[in-house]
């Protein structure tokens, strides 16, 4: 099956990325390190997560090409505006020893909580994502978090030059998000699964553990087949060898239709983690 999705503007991304999110140094590095032997080649990342240095040591140390690896990160609220997001982008290519980033994302969208003038807020920091871009220092750009309205409000700004490609959103089976993810596909923006495993709460759902039964697969083997099925890349974060290994074989097979359906139902069950209009950074 094939391994990546196409970008708007044609670059390649590995559907399957390793989420580093309260990964922390050894742990961090053996989870690198086996999750490079499984063929892993995209490790989402963010300056918020405060390990960026550690994998930028471990990029170092394991001589890999830098080219063989997708990396993204992801500018944090604090950071907002025009020049904050150029400086905090200096820092985190310096964390990683490196000159380039493959995606670079808003990490969450100026909400109304935040200040009346989101709209201008979300725009000037999507400056900087521009430039950045123009100047060949990110390979692709996006945002993260952007519910259907932040969306609209960047993409009808007169001045857009460049749209986003990328959404990352919360999304498993008991949050799908389908208009979000129709609203996005419509505007050829991929959509990227944090959580793909609703933490781990999901793996226990006697749907999911059925099919796996049937399948002869892992509860979460099963769910990252359904997200993939669904067009979406998945980035799902372990620090264990054995669950890593697991969630990078789960694209071959095939879920029946009714099946796939059975797991759609699962909307609403499980919650979410955070309404992206309700926080207040
Ligand atoms: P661990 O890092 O100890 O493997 P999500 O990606 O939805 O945020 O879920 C991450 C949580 O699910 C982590 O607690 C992680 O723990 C756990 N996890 C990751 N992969 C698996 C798996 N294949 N089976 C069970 N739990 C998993």
């Amino acid at each position: 099956m094939e391994k990546f999705l196409t970008l708007a503007n044609g670059i390649k991304i590995p559907k399957i990325g390793l989420g580093t999110y309260k990964s922390l140094d050894d742990e961090l590095i053996n989870a690198l390190d086996c999750a490079y032997k499984e063929g892993y080649r995209h490790l989402d990342c963010a300056d918020y997560y405060h390990n960026q240095d550690v994998i930028g040591k471990w990029l170092k140390k394991s001589n890999i090409d830098r080219k063989e690896i997708f990396i993204t990160s992801k500018i944090w609220s604090s950071d907002r505006g025009y020049e904050n997001t150029l400086k905090a982008f200096d820092r985190i290519l310096k964390d990683f020893q490196t000159d380039y980033l493959d995606l670079l994302l808003v990490h969450w969208p100026a909400n109304e909580l935040y200040s009346e003038d989101w709209e201008n807020v979300n725009r000037d920091t999507w400056r900087a994502f521009e430039k950045l871009y123009k100047d060949g220092r990110v390979k692709s750009i996006g945002v993260s978090n952007f519910l259907i309205c932040h969306l609209e409000s960047l993409l009808t700004f007169r001045d857009l030059e460049v749209k986003p490609m990328v959404n990352q959103i919360e999304l498993h089976p008991g949050h799908n998000q389908t208009d979000l993810v129709n609203y996005s596909k419509e505007n050829n923006i991929v959509v990227e699964c944090w959580a793909p495993l609703g933490r781990g709460k999901i793996l226990n759902d006697p749907v999911i553990v059925d099919l796996a039964r049937k399948n002869n697969k892992t509860p979460a083997q099963i769910t990252l087949n359904y997200l993939l099925s669904k067009g979406l890349v998945i980035l799902p974060k372990s620090i264990n060898s054995n669950r890593i290994k697991e969630n990078f074989n789960v694209n071959n097979f095939k879920l029946t239709d009714e099946d796939v359906k059975k797991i759609h139902n699962l909307e609403g069950k499980y919650g979410n983690c955070v309404n992206p209009n309700e926080v207040n950074y």
